[in-house]
């Protein structure tokens, strides 16, 4: 083939082979623009949006574009540890305002990643507890870090070859209502690894994701929080809220576990809280969170200027009625065209998640199908993701803004989608 009739995207596909770490998983896309659900690629074809740059974009492709301009033209990085500025202060006041219990004083802490964000809640649940061990779950996603490696329970392609993995990282079996596992499951099975593997008294918190994200959006069952934190009470164990992906509404209110009967110890964010910039916290009450001492806790970038200036629009925005409102009627209505989808499809084995935090989960334990699906949905022009203990669950990320019009055009090319590849 000539030169001239290579694609923008192919040269930057093979220029991207050549010099970026093949270990960067990437799909095929090359992204020129994005705005609110839509994204162009680098050779003018749009794509409908169910991606968010992975859960990063519940408020919509440059939402908050204007205060990020408006903060750059100040300053762009002081180093809160140097000089603090509003923006940061502003961040934590209204995170305090969005904890899940009036009456609690909190404060937060604000970091660069998520991973970080989940590193630093153990520091500060260790500190605060005087204990070492930390407790996760079946199927949990934590971040990709030594500590949070040793978290996240997927060994292909997140751990493998990377070990030794930090110690005193326990793990239990998580509530999976579809393969079998139910809350009183999951309970004896804690039950057993007090017994067999850490004694409780050396736990300084157990992390919980709501809704577990790569783990294939499993929604935790209705009573299993408040259950949990019970078990946590008697134990004197924190109860840390992973909320990087299912929180900043993406489930209908700030936090999932708004949705549950229940308050935790501390809340993870990250994600969808810097509007496409790398922001993440970790937000607790002012006791838990003063435990450690001055010095103790930061970073060069964390709660950078501009991505907290963001954040301060997306905070307001999620709090907002209508931002609620349109979040519960968008989980109603892709809810509803998943299931008529799944009638009408014998490979889709469960429709579950939280408001609109939604999946497919496919009967077969494998990732061929998934995958055949997502590359599809490419060829046809909508982002869609997979993700799952097996990579067969195919899970929307679509940014909350979406027009009904659009919205319904992701859902067409996604079932669509699912035909090509049971067809190909
Ligand atoms: C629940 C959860 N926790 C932590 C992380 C890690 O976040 P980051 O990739 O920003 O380090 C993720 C990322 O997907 C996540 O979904």
């Amino acid at each position: 083939m000539a030169i001239s009739e290579h694609t923008k995207s192919d040269q930057v596909v093979a220029d991207r082979g050549r010099y970026v770490a093949r270990g960067v998983a990437t799909t095929p896309l090359v992204v020129a623009r994005a705005e609110g659900a839509r994204i162009w690629d680098v050779d003018g074809r749009e794509y409908v949006d169910f991606a968010g740059g992975l859960g990063c974009q519940n408020t919509g492709h440059g939402f908050a574009a204007a205060a990020i301009h408006e903060q750059v033209d100040r300053y762009l990085h002081q180093c809160f540890m140097v000089g603090m500025y509003e923006p940061y202060v502003e961040v934590c006041r209204l995170l305090d305002e969005t904890w899940p219990a009036s009456g609690v004083e909190t404060k937060s802490l604000l970091l660069n990643s998520g991973a970080e964000a989940v590193e630093n809640a153990v520091k500060i649940a260790r500190t605060a507890t005087g204990r070492p061990a930390v407790i996760v779950f079946d199927h949990a996603f934590h971040g990709r870090t030594s500590l949070t490696m040793a978290m996240t329970a997927k060994v292909v392609p997140y751990k493998q070859g990377f070990g030794p993995f930090p110690g005193e990282v326990y793990r239990s079996a998580a509530p999976y209502p579809y393969r079998g596992v139910s809350s009183d499951d999951a309970l004896d099975a804690l039950g057993h690894l007090f017994k067999q593997d850490v004694d409780p008294a050396t736990v300084a918190c157990i992390v919980l994701e709501p809704v577990q994200g790569e783990g294939g959006f499993v929604a935790m069952p209705p009573d299993f929080p408040a259950r949990l934190k019970e078990v946590c009470r008697e134990h004197g164990i924190l109860y840390v809220d992973d909320e990087v992906q299912a929180g900043i509404g993406r489930t209908g209110p700030v936090w999932a576990i708004e949705h549950y009967d229940t308050v935790p110890d501390l809340i993870v964010s990250g994600k969808s809280l810097g509007g496409g910039l790398p922001l993440a916290g970790v937000t607790g009450p002012t006791e838990l969170m003063d435990a450690v001492p001055p010095g103790g806790l930061g970073g060069t970038f964390g709660g950078n200027p501009v991505a907290c200036a963001a954040a301060v629009e997306v905070l307001r925005e999620v709090r907002s009625e209508a931002f609620r409102t349109r979040a519960d009627e968008l989980g109603i209505r892709v809810r509803t065209r998943l299931e008529q989808l799944a009638a009408r499809n014998a490979a889709v084995g469960e429709v579950r998640g939280l408001g609109p935090m939604l999946a497919l989960e496919l009967a077969d334990p494998t990732p061929e199908l998934a995958k055949s699906v997502t590359s599809a949905a490419r060829d046809r022009g909508l982002v869609l993701l997979s993700c799952g203990i097996y990579g067969n669950v195919i899970r929307i990320l679509v940014p909350l803004t979406i027009d009904d019009a659009l919205l319904e055009r992701g859902l067409d090319l996604l079932e669509e989608s699912l035909g090509d590849a049971r067809a190909g």
